[in-house]
């Protein structure tokens, strides 16, 4: 009997720690691996002095590591933007700490400008693979009322969860799948329309939120109907993203 708990309880711990392992890590890793498979020869060398060998999927989710650090917190506000889902970024008021928009657009700045300092470019391309993975994730984009989803209650699988946890992570964890095997089945998607431009990528994130917001409840149970519908959803902007990240680099260190 108490073998029986003690398994039940260790079951518990590592389903639960895996769900909620804090797009999560996977989803950055997936970005990363996408764009590293398309990154020129020249691109991807002077990637690796700046990284110091470290490699595009590893320091993806180190922008997301640094929240818990209180000299890093200024930084918290980078990762997403709120509009009003009717509205467009050039009208909305804007966080004086920053956005997802006017981070990626700094990150392009300093790695172009060829007097920064290393320890600056490092910092700001960790930042960009990151940022470049959020603004694509459709909740990023979302309404300030509920913070992007994250005030949005839903049960997975009869476990609670919210709305932007359920896209960052728990539908992504939930396929069992490594980062390099999701970025490998993506590959076989066929895309073609992309763009330099971050306040195109936003207004495609929006549509997709509008989409989001629309299919669920507060309290909505959600299974395997909703990720059979949305979870296309999930490969195209995760596959986007990863080959629109590598346009931007190849375009950076031309
Ligand atoms: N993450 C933390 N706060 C958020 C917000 N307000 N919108 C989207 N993502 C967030
Ligand atoms: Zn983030
Ligand atoms: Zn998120």
């Amino acid at each position: 009997m108490l073998k029986k708990l003690v398994f039940i309880f260790f079951l518990t711990f590592n389903v639960s720690y895996f769900v909620y392992g804090i797009w999560g890590k996977t989803g950055h890793r997936v970005v990363a691996e996408i764009a590293k498979k398309n990154l020129t020869e020249k691109t991807l060398k002077k990637i690796n002095s700046i990284l110091d060998g470290e490699s595009l999927p590893t320091v993806s989710t180190w922008a997301d590591e640094i929240k818990s650090d209180p000299e890093s917190r200024k930084y918290n506000t980078w990762h997403y933007v709120n509009i009003p889902l009717d509205e467009d970024y050039a009208d909305i008021e804007k966080n004086k700490n920053g956005d997802v928009i006017t981070a990626i657009n700094e990150c392009i700045e300093v790695l172009k400008n060829k007097n920064s300092p290393l320890s600056s470019k490092a910092f700001y391309l960790k930042f960009l693979i990151h940022l470049v993975g959020d603004i694509h994730q459709p909740l990023h984009v979302g309404r300030f009322e509920d913070r992007g989803g994250n005030d949005i209650k839903v049960k997975f699988f009869g476990k609670q969860t919210n709305l932007h946890r359920l896209w960052d992570t728990d539908m992504i964890n939930d396929h069992m799948m490594s980062y390099s095997e999701f970025a490998e089945n993506l590959d076989k998607i066929k895309f073609i329309n992309t763009t330099l431009i971050p306040a195109d990528w936003l207004k495609e994130s929006q549509i997709e939120v509008n989409k989001i917001y629309n299919g669920v409840k507060n309290e909505d149970y959600i299974g395997y109907e909703y990720i059979y519908k949305n979870f296309p959803t999930v490969e195209k902007q995760l596959y986007k993203a990863g080959i629109r990240l590598a346009d931007i680099l190849n375009d950076i260190f031309l």
